[in-house]
């Protein structure tokens, strides 16, 4: 199964791919983290790139098309995946659609601006394991330390809150499109983000069943 999950920064695109990449057995990949790991590698294209995602801004399109491209042909991809975060503009829809690989479905994560300014504020990740918490609403055992590994929690350089309302204003311009790129293709299934993560994903699941068929 191939599917998509659209959404604004923090509508918790990666907390629900994380649960339906282990219920169904396929890779949750995520361009943003891979962008992360390209940065703190201090690799040419994680240089490129860190501008970028700390002031905000998406990262160019060839950039990440071509990420995208070296991940989907690794072998743990053939059964299918899950896109999180990607595409994030037409011309990444588009460069998928000449990829030729045929999505069953797009799951857009739909939460209102205001929540998702508490959300990223109250969000922290591990700095070992990349694992993502909420201060609120997914709290780790011990206070700062992660559940899995044991490692330090921080907050995400583009958690801030000024930078937080740029990606918000660069979604509604960029990303949000895409919701009728893909609905013209009938392959697009609408979520309301709810208040608990589990809620949230009994819905995700719902939509990802009625497109198993
Ligand atoms: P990326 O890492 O993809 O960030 P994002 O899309 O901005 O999304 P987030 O990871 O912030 O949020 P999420 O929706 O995954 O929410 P999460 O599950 O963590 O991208 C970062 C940057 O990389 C971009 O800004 C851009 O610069 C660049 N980039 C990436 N892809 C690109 C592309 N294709 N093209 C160009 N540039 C690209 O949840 C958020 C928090 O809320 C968590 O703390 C979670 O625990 C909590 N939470 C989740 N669900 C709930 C719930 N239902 N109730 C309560 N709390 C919840």
């Amino acid at each position: 199964m191939k599917l998509i999950f659209l959404g604004a920064p923090g509508a918790g695109k990666g907390t629900q791919a994380e649960v339906v990449s282990e219920r169904y057995h396929i890779p949750a990949i995520s361009t943003g983290a891979l962008l992360r790991e390209a940065m703190a590698n201090g690799t040419e294209l994680g240089m490129k790139a860190k501008s970028y995602i700390d002031g905000g801004a998406l990262a160019p399109d060839e950039v990440v098309i071509g990420i995208i491209k070296a991940r989907l042909a690794a072998d743990d991809c053939r059964n299918g995946f899950i896109l999180d975060g990607f595409p994030r503009t037409v011309a990444q829809a588009k460069a998928l659609d000449e990829m030729d690989i045929k999505m069953d479905g797009v799951i857009s994560l739909e939460v209102e601006d205001d929540v998702i300014i508490h959300r990223l504020g109250g969000r922290r990740l591990c700095s070992k394991c990349g694992s993502s918490y909420h201060v609120d609403h997914k709290p780790t055992a011990v206070a700062g330390i992660c559940d899995k590994c044991e490692g330090e929690l921080i907050t995400r350089a583009d958690d801030k809150p000024e930078v937080i309302k740029s990606r918000l204003d660069v979604y509604h311009e960029q990303t949000e499109p895409l919701k009728d790129f893909y609905a013209a293709k009938g392959v697009l299934k609408m979520v309301i983000g709810q208040e608990k993560i589990e809620d949230t994903t009994a819905l995700t699941i719902a939509a990802i069943e009625s497109i198993r068929g």
